[in-house]
């Protein structure tokens, strides 16, 4: 064989080995980062974050403060990043800043609730409580973004950062981040919540619908007041409200296949003041959850609606992946749980809806120290055991691997839904 020839072998070659790597994306990973983040500069610090977050929930938009504490940890850090993003959500960029671009969520609200657990650290805003754990879910995605940054020269791509506002109650945050076009580019986006019922050190998930759809809606029934004595004088609004929830009910048991999941739930009913009095009106409200396009449609058409948000999908190349890299080489096999379908709704729908998207449960639940409330519990607790080695660790290595992944080419579905209702 000529010298040209021989070169032209080595390049060959040298092309062959650039393109595929030959270490593998479940191991590249793992050890450093897991080292990294039960170092008490990650685990402690995230810690910290949590419990600033705890003492000072805000709701829906009104996340200032939360912003602000983040966007200061990101400087901090020599992160960049993007403010405002659906009013008071930031997006953080680490990595080359090109392509291939893979996001982590966290949402960052908390709930109208009081708080109820007595603590250092309880909520410091009556009737606001951070009743879900989003509180966790920041300060573990900073706690990623600290250990990516560190290794930011190793990253064949960009890690995207989504701290996103009005996770709850319908409050279209993750519609919003959407809208504003800082995801165009994603090839793909996880997300997690911390679960109580899970055992610490298990991730629980499953491919395909894993959260149902759901809408609210509201509703004043008008009639006319008077004497509680002389109703015939009267248009009684309380009775005919009683009368609607009972019909409401019916749509759901009688108007539908009953292996096919739905629920109508009224949770508000106000009228009326005096107990002699027929009042003006009444105002009732309430959400309808289902598991089908199909059914949240015609449920739509059946209950005067407000807001609708998408079932929650999750990608099944992506539940392959998660299950053999991630679960498999990190947690072992037996950690990863299948995880019950939702009847919650929660609104990383939304991105599921046009970038291939993956949700699971990180559990939180350590029997030997306390047995944990569910969310929206005023008793809900946050086990902080879980941040270091398993929140950060995995989503470091969902993000960092499945770069290392894309930029190996190998193809990713597009898995997009058009499922706008
Ligand atoms: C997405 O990619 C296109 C084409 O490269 C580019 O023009 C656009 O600015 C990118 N958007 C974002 C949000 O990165
Ligand atoms: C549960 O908590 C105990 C006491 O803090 C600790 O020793 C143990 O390692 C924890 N279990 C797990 C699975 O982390
Ligand atoms: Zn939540």
């Amino acid at each position: 064989m000529g010298l040209i020839k021989w070169f032209t072998l080595l390049l060959i070659l040298l092309n062959f080995f650039a393109t595929k790597p030959t270490f593998s994306y479940s191991n590249s990973f793992t050890s450093k980062f897991l080292d990294l983040a039960k170092e008490p500069n990650v685990a402690d610090w995230m810690v910290d974050i949590r419990r600033k977050i705890h003492e000072n929930p805000e709701l829906g938009y009104e996340k200032f403060e939360t912003s602000e504490l983040i966007r200061s940890e990101l400087k901090k850090l020599g992160i960049s990043y993007k403010h405002p993003v659906g009013v008071t959500g930031v997006i953080g960029y680490i990595g080359t800043g090109k392509s291939p671009f893979v996001a982590l969520r966290a949402d960052m609200d908390a709930l109208p609730m009081q708080e109820l657990v007595e603590w250092e650290h309880k909520s410091k805003v009556p009737g606001k409580m951070h009743g879900c754990g989003h509180d966790a879910h920041v300060a573990m995605l900073l706690g990623v973004a600290k250990i990516l940054k560190e290794h930011e020269k190793e990253l064949p791509g960009t890690v995207v950062l989504v701290f996103q506002p009005a996770e709850e109650g319908g409050g279209f945050g993750a519609k919003k981040t959407l809208d504003s076009g800082v995801l165009d580019n994603v090839s793909a986006i996880f997300g997690l919540h911390v679960e109580p019922n899970l055992p610490l050190g298990e991730v629980a998930s499953m491919s395909g619908p894993f959260a149902a759809g759901s809408g609210f809606f509201d509703a004043i029934i008008n009639g006319k007041g008077g004497h509680a004595a002389i109703p015939q004088l009267s248009i009684d609004p309380i009775v005919a409200a009683s009368n609607m929830i009972v019909s409401l009910q019916h749509i759901v048991s009688r108007g539908y296949d009953p292996l096919d999941s739905q629920v109508a739930t009224v949770g508000k009913f106000r009228g009326g003041d005096a107990l002699n009095v027929i009042p003006d009106s009444v105002t009732i409200g309430g959400t309808f959850r289902a598991f089908s396009k199909e059914s949240l449609i015609y449920i739509k058409q059946r209950i005067e609606q407000r807001n609708l948000s998408p079932l929650a999908i999750n990608n099944a190349d992506l539940h392959e992946y998660f299950r053999s890299v991630v679960a498999g080489s990190v947690l072992g096999k037996d950690k990863l749980m299948v995880m019950q379908p939702l009847m919650a709704s929660e609104d990383f729908a939304y991105y599921q809806e046009v970038i291939p998207g993956y949700f699971f449960l990180l559990g939180m639940d350590n029997a030997s120290v306390e047995r944990l409330e569910s969310p929206l519990s005023p008793y809900f607790k946050v086990n902080e055991d879980v941040f270091p080695s398993r929140a950060a660790l995995h989503a470091t290595l969902l993000a960092s691997n499945y770069l290392l992944k894309l930029h190996q080419k190998v193809p990713v579905e597009e898995g997009k839904y058009n499922d706008e209702l």
